[in-house]
């Protein structure tokens, strides 16, 4: 069993009951954040890449719970760097915690923290999470590539993919993404936050049901699914 909860924008939690990982915890500043940074107790954060809406309250999170940010190791040095514990990977590389397996897949985008001067945080990722029995697929903010048939033959329960265009998939290509990775479960993300990526969920909802084999949930900041 893992609870899939939806925090907004491409924030989520995932618990098997006895442990709770966060992904690219956004809440500071999200418009849509169900609850406030400070409400959150995780065992592990895992951040995707080092743009503002993924690493968000990263570090003050991972500080407060004592837990461990997992990232690509340009990203997860940025945050050690930061006074927050840290474990480093890298894509294709895959890691047994105590509470879940994570493997680095890719990811089409960019990665860096926006100071001045910036700090490039090496390539972007995405998380193939196995926990509770179950696989979650979190695409990170990406283009559609190819190789997502790749993290498909993995076996995936649930994939949380990008549907708000400008800067990621958008829904057409969020629906080839269903079909590459064939997952059972699809729900949207990093979509409707601002105005440059508000979008139709409804239609990409019809698209998933009529095109692919997969059931598309939609969740509203602060739902869970049970998987
Ligand atoms: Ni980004
Ligand atoms: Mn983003």
């Amino acid at each position: 069993m893992l609870k899939v909860r939806y925090l907004g924008h491409a924030c989520f939690t995932a618990s098997e009951g006895t442990h709770t990982v966060i992904i690219d915890p956004f809440l500071t500043g999200n418009p849509r954040a169900p609850v406030a940074a400070d409400q959150i107790q995780v065992d592990a954060v895992l951040v995707t890449h080092g743009h503002g809406d993924h690493l968000g309250d990263a570090v003050p999170i991972a500080k407060r719970c004592g837990a461990v940010i997992v990232a690509p190791y340009e990203l997860a040095t940025y945050c050690e760097k930061q006074g927050a514990q840290v474990y480093a990977m890298h894509i294709g590389g895959a890691h047994t915690f105590p509470w879940g397996w994570v493997k680095l897949t890719d990811a089409r985008h960019g990665s860096a923290v926006m100071e001045e001067p910036p700090v490039y945080t090496g390539n972007p990722c995405g998380f193939v999470l196995r926990m509770g029995g179950k696989t979650v697929y979190h695409a990170g903010d990406t283009g559609l590539f190819g190789d997502m048939a790749l993290v498909g033959k993995q076996g995936i329960d649930c994939a949380l993919l990008p549907i708000g265009d400008n800067y990621t998939m958008g829904i057409d290509d969020a629906v080839e993404a269903v079909k590459l990775v064939q997952p059972e479960l699809v729900v949207p993300m990093h979509y409707g936050t601002m105005e440059l990526i508000a979008t139709d969920v409804r239609l990409f909802e019809d698209k998933v049901l009529s095109e692919t084999n997969a059931t598309c949930k939609t969740l509203k900041p602060g739902e869970e699914l049970e998987l």
